[in-house]
């Protein structure tokens, strides 16, 4: 493993960057980062992982030429609450990678936190904490992976892609300081106003607003009309008889039948 302590790139000063050519994943060196007591803001960074993790226990495959990175915070919250980042992260990632992908190509947010680039995905997002006695957070690692120049041919989820793909621009160094700059804003601005405004963003990149979705549960499909974003970060269906119902993060898959905005 080789560390270069994040030799000559300059982040904001909230962070502290430590950069390496390989590593196992960004996301252990974080979590054990935070478990040191290390203070928030430490970023990881590697131009490759040999064993990255995805969500639902999956493996992310991580090749030289993507961006592969992992941020230490200590929020002053719950988990429930730090849980809500995700969508944070999602945006910080939308407007990122906006700069970087070709102004013609359709990008959109899906539920819980998916990125999409011409109704593939193209980037993934796997927030781990750990929390004390008192259900109060120690810490929260926020992992973030970037299809810059590759993306998976195959894959249990969505199908992927890269930007190398849609025509877009390749510096993963250029996209990785974007990326922690429009996060550090967002994370601001959650600390000072909360949820409301990271809210009212999503929905205006969500894919499907309005439109029919279903909805994958281990044992049982169902389908509504995909309504709102409530205030916990739960999805909002109409159902056919007209109730509503709540679609909670971590249980469930969501089919869009429309991938693309
Ligand atoms: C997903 O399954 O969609 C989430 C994938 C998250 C991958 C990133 S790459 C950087 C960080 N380190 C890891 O091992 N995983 C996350």
């Amino acid at each position: 493993v080789t560390d270069k302590k994040g030799a000559g790139l300059m982040l904001a000063p909230f962070f502290k960057l430590s950069k390496f050519e390989t590593i196992g994943s960004t996301n252990t060196h974080a979590r054990q980062m935070g478990d040191d007591g290390l203070p928030e803001g430490q970023v990881v960074w590697s131009l490759r992982q040999e064993s990255g993790v995805g969500r639902r226990g999956r493996q992310w495959t991580s090749p030289e030429g993507n961006l592969y990175c992992s941020i230490l915070l200590r929020p002053k919250c719950t988990m429930v609450e730090a849980a809500r980042l995700s969508f944070l992260v999602a945006i910080a990632l939308h407007r990122a990678l906006r700069e970087f992908v070709p102004q013609h190509v359709p990008m959109a947010l899906k539920w819980p936190n998916d990125l999409l680039v011409d109704g593939h995905k193209i980037a993934g997002i796997l927030l781990e904490s750990k929390s004390g006695v008192d259900n109060e957070l120690q810490w929260l690692v926020i992992g973030t992976g970037v299809n810059v120049a590759n993306f998976p041919k195959t894959t249990e989820g969505l199908p992927a892609t890269s930007i190398a793909e849609v025509g877009g621009s390749l510096d993963v160094e250029a996209i990785f300081i974007r990326y922690t700059e429009q996060f550090l804003y967002l994370y601001k601005l959650w600390e000072e106003k909360g949820f409301a405004p990271i809210r009212e963003e999503w929905l205006k990149w969500a894919v499907g607003r309005g439109k029919p979705v279903k909805v994958r549960l281990a044992d049982r499909e169902f389908s509504g009309i995909f309504e709102d974003l409530d205030p916990s970060g739960a999805l909002v269906l109409t159902m056919d008889d007209g109730s509503k119902k709540l679609v909670t993060a971590g249980e469930v898959f969501f089919v869009s039948q429309d991938n693309k905005k």
